[in-house]
């Protein structure tokens, strides 16, 4: 099977078995077929945050369980519930429609319900973790199903469980938020979003929120049905205070927000696009040059070009500044 349309990146590897889980009861029945049980498995949601690097020698899974649901729970507050395999984004445009808020700063974000709160999207001052709930697993050892709370999940910076000490174990199938009817908390701090508001002259409102944050998206992130990529292949660096003083010395300009009491998060896009990266290109591979932060691959880049050039940048940030990037995408 060929994977090209089932990753952002547009990496055209092959996989040596494929199949597609459209239900909990298929899952379990997966899990006792002898393939599953003797080749490596990749899980695949929306294919927005991996970097293939050659072809998937094992078993490919594609989580396509689908439907939503809403409950009011009062006047103020409802539950929103969706499986694993609806679209993040067309989850977040069907809760905006029905004012409900929580979502809406997370908009055009790429990839499915199941795998966001794996690494717990963010965007615009908001995260997945604020309005979730609780989450729907299976879990591949004990081949039971069970449920995570928010706490039980440890979300943080482009973090959870999923991605520390349970990598691996667990398979989601559903995602509940807790979003509000009224006395919506929006969040408009971002700089963007207000300058972005006040262009349109509109008031802050759960629609003129998603709006200004999808008008936002498309002036900066390549849209991956043009040019393939996986948004942010960094994640920011959070440094000592002492670091990035030091920094700042040579470099007043340097981008950093406060993270905590004694760290800042500096932003990747800056220390990339300084050390001489924005708009670079070797053959299909690149960076983009309206976003230093996003690697795009323009046709027909291999997933091992697109590694090397990650491997090139993360090496010049640490000869510039003495920071090391870690990367945000899975590398397969
Ligand atoms: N910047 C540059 N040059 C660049 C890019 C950025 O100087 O080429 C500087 C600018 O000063 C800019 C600042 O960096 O104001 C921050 O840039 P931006 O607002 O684009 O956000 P980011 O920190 O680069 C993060 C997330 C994005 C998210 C945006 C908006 C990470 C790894 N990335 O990017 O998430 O959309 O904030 O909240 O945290 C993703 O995870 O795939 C993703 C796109």
């Amino acid at each position: 099977q060929d994977l090209g349309p089932f990753n952002t990146f547009g990496l055209a590897e092959q996989a040596r078995y494929f199949v597609r889980i459209a239900s909990e009861a298929q899952l379990e029945e997966l899990v006792e077929n002898p393939i599953f049980k003797e080749q490596k498995v990749l899980w695949l949601g929306g294919g927005s945050n991996m970097l293939l690097t050659g072809p998937f020698e094992g078993l490919v899974v594609k989580l396509e369980l689908k439907g939503r649901e809403v409950e009011m729970l009062s006047d103020s507050e409802a539950r929103v519930w969706a499986a694993g395999g609806e679209n993040w984004h067309e989850l977040v445009q069907w809760t905006v429609g029905q004012d409900l808020g929580g979502l809406e700063n997370l908009s055009l974000i790429p990839g499915n319900v199941g795998t966001a709160p794996i690494q717990n999207i963010g965007a615009y001052g908001v995260e997945l973790k604020d309005h979730f709930e609780s989450l729907r697993a299976f879990d591949l050892e004990e081949k039971t199903w069970r449920s995570f709370n928010r706490e039980e999940c440890q979300f943080g910076y482009r973090q959870s469980v999923f991605k520390g000490e349970a990598r691996g174990r667990y398979v989601v199938t559903g995602v509940s938020f807790r979003l509000s009817r009224q006395n919506h908390q929006l969040r408009t701090d971002y700089g963007a979003i207000q300058q972005e508001l006040e262009k349109r002259g509109e008031e802050p409102s759960i629609r003129s929120i998603s709006e200004a944050v999808i008008a936002i998206r498309q002036s900066k992130l390549p849209n991956p049905a043009e040019i393939g990529n996986s948004g942010s292949f960094f994640k920011n660096p959070v440094v000592s205070k002492e670091d990035h003083q030091r920094i700042q010395k040579q470099y007043p300009e340097v981008v950093a927000y406060p993270a905590g009491v004694e760290q800042m998060k500096l932003a990747a896009g800056w220390l990339i696009e300084r050390a001489g990266w924005k708009g670079y290109r070797k053959g299909d591979a690149g960076v983009h040059n309206k976003q230093a932060l996003v690697l795009v691959n323009y046709g027909k880049a291999r997933g091992a070009e697109i590694k090397a050039l990650a491997e090139a940048i993360q090496a010049s940030v640490y000869t510039t500044f003495a920071v090391a990037l870690e990367a945000e995408v899975n590398i397969i």
